[in-house]
This record gives C-alpha cells, structure tokens and sequence, in this order.
C-alpha cells in the first residue's frame, strides 16, 4: 500500500515514536488522526495542517476509540491503516520495599498497552473493512508495538514485558484472521529509543544505555522506527511477524 492520499490513525501520535510516524506519513502526503490523551497532538495539528487532526482518545475507552475511528473516515473518506503506538512504561519490582507490587499498578500497563492496542486493533480493523478492496489490494495495514522487553525483559518490567509479550503474541492469530479481509497485521519490537519516555533519565544514563547497543551504539531515533512503519506498510509480504528494531542489542538483567 502506497501512503499518499491514504487514512491511517495513530495511537500515542502526540509523542515520541507515534509523533515520528505522524510526521513522516504526512509529509509522505497521507492523511493522518492522531489519537491520544496528551494534548500535544494538537501541535503537530498546526505544524502539518490540513491532512493531520487529532481526536483526543483514551485508548483504553471503546466509546473514544469508535469516535477516533468515525472522525477519521467522516473528515478523510476512508480509514485504510492504524498505527499502535500508545504506551506507558514503569518498572517496579513484584515484591518491592513496601511489599507486593498493587495489583492495579500491573493492571494498569495491561489496559494501555495490551487492551488499549487490541481495542484499537478491533475498531480500526471493523472501519476498513467498510472499504472495498480489489482482489489482492491491501484493504488495510494495522502496525503494533512491542518492545524488545515482550523477549528479554529485565528486573522491575513484569508487568511491561507481559503487556509486550501480549501484543508479540497476539500478532499473528490476528494477522492469520485478518487475511481473509485483505488486512495485514505486524509488529515493530524496537530497542531503546530516544523518545520523551526516555526523557527522564539523566544525561549519563541515556549514554550508558546507548553504549550498550551493539551497533549504532546509540539509542534509536524516532525517524527510524517511523521509517519502518512505513515500510511495512509499502511492503505487502510483511504479515504476522514482530520485527526487532534494536541495533542487535539484547538486554541485560538489570
Ligand atoms: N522509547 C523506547 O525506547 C521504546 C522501546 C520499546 C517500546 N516502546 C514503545 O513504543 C511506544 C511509544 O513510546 P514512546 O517512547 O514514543 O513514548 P512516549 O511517552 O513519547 O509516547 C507515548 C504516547 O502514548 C500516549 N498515551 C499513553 N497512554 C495513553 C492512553 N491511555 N491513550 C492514548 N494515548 C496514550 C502518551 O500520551 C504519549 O503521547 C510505547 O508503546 C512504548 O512502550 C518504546
């Protein structure tokens, strides 16, 4: 599937690897939703004009998503790929100083990042399929992120590595269900990545966690992970699969 003059939503387009996949699918001339709880979408509303709205959406609200959803193919015709990239991340040991993790804290990152992405997948997958689609035509491209914790996880990320592993996980029974409707499905397991999330960390972190990526020895740039996601989207034999974007690095215990 070409991007030009094509409808694609993106979950957590506000910021970071979402922010990236907005800007380079519509400077690539696709129409672009952005959905997401942080205002800041609305800045790259003005940036880019015409072609990018944003829809503030919690992705774990079926009612917003829906509403996302509508506006994309109310404003633009048609909704033809999603973007997953919504996402919070903690890490916080199981039993800690003050004892077992709360259980709602787990939950918490299993709604956003597994629920929040399989609710998107579902609703944005339903709109596509309003679409006719020539016989061989991708009908649509639905993209999700993993992280390379969903495979080696460290200490503190039990509840993120579950909530990636359930995104890894779901790729393919998804993909093979969806390939009667010309739909295709693949996830992106990035590495480390120098996105708002990161943020936090102090100056000499982030290097050391650069210097532990083989090569680039650096962390991973958001331009990168968007210029995949595009990718798969052009190329039509990805389907099913989780492709680790990670500069071969393979996390460390701690
Ligand atoms: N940065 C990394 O190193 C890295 C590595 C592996 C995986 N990831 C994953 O990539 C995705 C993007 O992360 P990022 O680094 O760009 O982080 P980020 O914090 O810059 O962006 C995440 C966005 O998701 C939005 N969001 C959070 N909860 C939401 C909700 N309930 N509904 C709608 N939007 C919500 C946030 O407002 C934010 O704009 C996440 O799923 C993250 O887990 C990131």
């Amino acid at each position: 599937m070409q991007i030009n003059g094509r409808t694609f939503l993106v979950s957590g387009g506000s910021s970071g690897l979402g922010a990236a996949c907005v800007t380079e699918f519509a400077r690539g001339g696709a129409n672009v939703v952005i959905c997401d709880v942080s205002e800041r979408g609305t800045e790259l509303e003005r940036e880019l004009g015409e072609r990018v709205c944003f829809v503030r959406t919690d992705v774990t609200d079926g009612a917003q998503v829906q509403k996302a959803v509508d506006a994309a193919a109310q404003r633009y015709g048609a909704l033809h790929g999603a973007i997953n990239c919504a996402g919070i991340a903690t890490a916080e040991r199981v039993i800690g100083r003050n004892g077992p993790l709360p259980l709602e804290n787990f939950t918490k990152v299993i709604a956003v990042n597994l629920i929040g992405t399989f609710n998107v997948v579902r609703l944005a997958a339903a709109k596509m399929l309003e679409r006719a689609a020539e016989p061989g035509e991708d009908r649509g491209v639905i993209v999700c992120t993993a992280s390379v914790a969903a495979f080696d996880g460290q200490i503190g990320q039990a509840a993120y590595s579950a909530s990636k592993g359930g995104v890894a996980g779901m790729t393919l029974p998804i993909a093979r269900e969806f390939a009667q409707h010309q739909i295709r499905v693949m996830s992106i397991a990035p590495g480390i990545f120098d996105t708002p999330m990161l943020a936090g960390l102090p100056e000499p972190a982030r290097e050391s966690l650069g210097k532990q990526v083989p090569f680039p020895s650096r962390l991973g740039r958001p331009a990168e992970y968007a210029a995949l996601a595009r990718h798969i989207v052009e190329n039509q034999m990805l389907n099913g699969e989780v492709i680790r974007l990670d500069g071969a690095i393979r996390m460390a215990p701690r």
